[in-house]
């Protein structure tokens, strides 16, 4: 078996990351977290804290626990910190920065390292091909909001060894997730089956057959814990264009998987849902 994991490395303080960051420290691994950007850190830091107090105030955890927790987590902006035994990527949806990033990861950690990518539309195949020791190269699928979503979707690309699948699969039941092993291709399980439920609310929207609040509440009465267009405001516009458009690409431009005009049109606005302010709803 691989070595143990003590430190983990998110890269990243995103919606993603800094959710990510939060499991970690809470199930007892020191945690660095990593941003370009100094600002989204500082928002991390700020919305780790905000969910930990959540926690206090709901008697899950005293609050000698939550400082516990967050002295766990570094938050650092120079890469030549980020030293881990497992790096969990969760930056931007594009494949050269993911490769970028994790190349120059390569050079200051030792080569046992396990990089585990979050990417939750890009082939996992596709992104260990451009980096160096590519059987490390792991998918890493968590969901939005990452402290309280169970599901974790372990991907193996062509080239990731078993031991490091069963290495992330292991920290995922360490991190107090469950986690489900597939095999890449495109939208994994979750994102592929999905798709759907996105797509054709906002085609009973376009089509003027039904409210956008109308769908949702409707979902929701069925069951469902959030109607397709506030779960796509809490997901991100940007991210969920860019998951349709991946699997359009990927499945050759299959009519059914064509992104909306709704959402391309909500991205060109910049209106991309909680994070921006505004989505298919406002948020203040
Ligand atoms: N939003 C979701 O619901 C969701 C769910 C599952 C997976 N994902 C995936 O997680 C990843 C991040 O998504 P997000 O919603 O957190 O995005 P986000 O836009 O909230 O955050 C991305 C962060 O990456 C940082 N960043 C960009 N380039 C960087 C670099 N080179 N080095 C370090 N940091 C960099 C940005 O400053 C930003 O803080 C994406 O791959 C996305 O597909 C998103």
């Amino acid at each position: 078996m691989s070595q143990p994991i003590n430190t983990i490395c998110v890269i990243g303080a995103g919606t993603m990351g800094s959710g990510i960051a939060q499991v970690a420290a809470q199930n007892g691994f020191y945690t660095l977290l990593f941003d370009i950007n100094s600002e989204v850190l500082e928002k991390g830091r700020v919305s780790i804290q905000k969910n930990l107090q959540w926690l206090v105030d709901k008697q899950k955890i005293s609050a000698a626990e939550k400082e516990i927790i967050f002295q766990r987590i570094q938050f650092i902006t120079d890469t030549n910190d980020c030293l881990a035994d497992v790096i969990i990527e969760a930056i931007v949806e594009k494949i050269e920065a993911k490769v970028s990033i994790l190349n120059q990861l390569a050079e200051v950690n030792h080569a046992e390292v396990i990089f585990a990518t979050n990417t939750s539309s890009l082939s996992v195949s596709e992104i260990q091909k451009g980096v160096d020791h590519p059987e490390r190269v792991v998918g890493m699928h968590f969901f939005n909001p990452a402290p309280l979503m169970k599901l974790v979707e372990v991907v193996k690309g062509d080239q990731t060894s078993e031991e490091a699948a069963a290495s992330i699969y292991g920290l995922c039941k360490q991190m107090n997730k469950t986690p489900v092993m597939c095999k890449d291709a495109p939208g994994f399980i979750v994102n592929r089956v999905a798709r759907h439920y996105y797509l054709e609310a906002m085609k009973l929207v376009e089509s003027g057959i039904a409210t956008i609040e109308d769908v949702d509440a409707v979902m929701e009465a069925t069951g469902f814990k959030m109607g397709p267009f506030k779960l796509m405001d809490l997901i991100g516009m940007d991210i969920n264009l860019a998951v349709s458009t991946s699997l359009y690409e990927a499945f050759d431009k299959e009519e059914r998987f064509k992104p909306s005009p709704l959402q391309v049109d909500k991205v060109a606005k910049g209106e991309l849902g909680k994070k921006a302010g505004k989505g298919f709803y406002e948020y203040n």
